[in-house]
């Protein structure tokens, strides 16, 4: 059968959307509270970016790795986790997301914070599952140290630390790059590189696939700060102006709007032409990378 590449996107994430009820949790238990808080989170709908970009970097590599359903529920986890906590209070204390309320607006924030928490550590507990359906435990396990690190204080949260420290004061570009690669890039990174390594790329191309992942994440993150201003909540799912509500330096607000498109569609178009450098191609996978320039969501 034929899909445009349209449908063939909301068939894969509808393949996604079937993964990560298979590895959530079940909601019973004392503790049942976490785990409702917790899905609530991940069922909540979202682009399902990360996971799609892991398991195409593993298609372009082409070994079909059983490996990759767990790696990327994770993935799509961690992810949640993140947004859970970047919207409490004491973060961007925002509302709304992903079209509802948000986590700590329905279940507290003490909830908010120990779903966040919850989420992010059930990722590994997801991801080590990929050890019982393995013959390569070794690529499984420099896996989850990918994992580990790009979610850490060398990545994710290290970049939502220098965000934070900086909410309210100018900040040179230099450093504003730092924290997009970081905040942002870094799981986009481990989920093109994880993807890659299990697809069966070696040392180089994984370190490549690193780097046109880093500036996917750049370019995404910029793309959002211009929806930010740019776009409605209806549209987006979560609120506009909160950039500005909470007196965030942005691509925006260093160069303009027009200026930080062009930056948007510079770095897209970037790691695409890394990987068409590639001896090995996967046109679905250029094709997500450049439609996210002009994504409005
Ligand atoms: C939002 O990520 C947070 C950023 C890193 C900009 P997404 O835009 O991928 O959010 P969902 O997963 O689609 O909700
Ligand atoms: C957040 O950046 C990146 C994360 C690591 C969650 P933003 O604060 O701009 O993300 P949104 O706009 O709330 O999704
Ligand atoms: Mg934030
Ligand atoms: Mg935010
Ligand atoms: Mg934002």
């Amino acid at each position: 059968m034929f899909m445009n590449f349209k449908e063939e996107l909301n068939h894969k994430v509808g393949k996604i959307e079937e993964l990560l009820r298979e590895y959530l949790p079940e909601e019973a238990g004392f503790q049942r509270t976490i785990f409702e808080a917790m899905n609530y989170s991940v069922l909540a709908g979202g682009k399902r970016l990360r996971p799609l970009l892991m398991q195409e970097s593993g298609r372009l590599f082409g070994r079909e790795g059983k490996e990759l359903g767990p790696f990327m529920a994770a993935m799509e986890m961690i992810h949640s986790s993140s947004l859970v906590h970047d919207d409490l209070p004491a973060m961007d204390a925002d509302e709304y997301r992903r079209g509802r309320k948000t986590t700590w607006v329905v279940y507290g924030e003490d909830m908010g914070i120990l779903a966040g928490d919850g989420l992010m550590i059930y990722a590994f507990e997801t991801a080590s599952k990929a050890f019982e359906e393995t013959d390569r435990p070794d690529l499984v396990g420099a896996c989850i140290r990918i994992l580990a690190e790009k979610t850490g204080v060398y990545g994710m949260i290290g970049g939502q630390t220098v965000d934070v420290e900086l909410t309210g004061k100018p900040v040179p570009e230099e450093q504003l790059d730092f924290i997009y690669r970081l905040k942002t890039g870094a799981l986009l990174e481990a989920s093109m590189m994880i993807g890659a390594i299990l697809g069966g790329a070696d040392k180089e191309q994984a370190a490549l696939m690193g780097q046109v992942a880093s500036d996917v994440g750049l370019a995404f993150q910029i793309q959002d700060d211009i929806l930010d201003v740019t776009s409605t909540s209806e549209v987006l799912g979560k609120p506009v102006g909160s950039d500005e509500k909470n007196e965030k330096t942005t691509y925006v607000t260093l160069h303009g709007l027009s200026a930080a498109k062009k930056q948007v569609e510079f770095y897209s178009r970037r790691a695409v032409g890394a990987l068409k450098g590639l001896p090995v191609q996967n046109e679905f996978l250029n094709e997500l990378i450049l439609t996210l320039i002009t994504r409005e969501k």
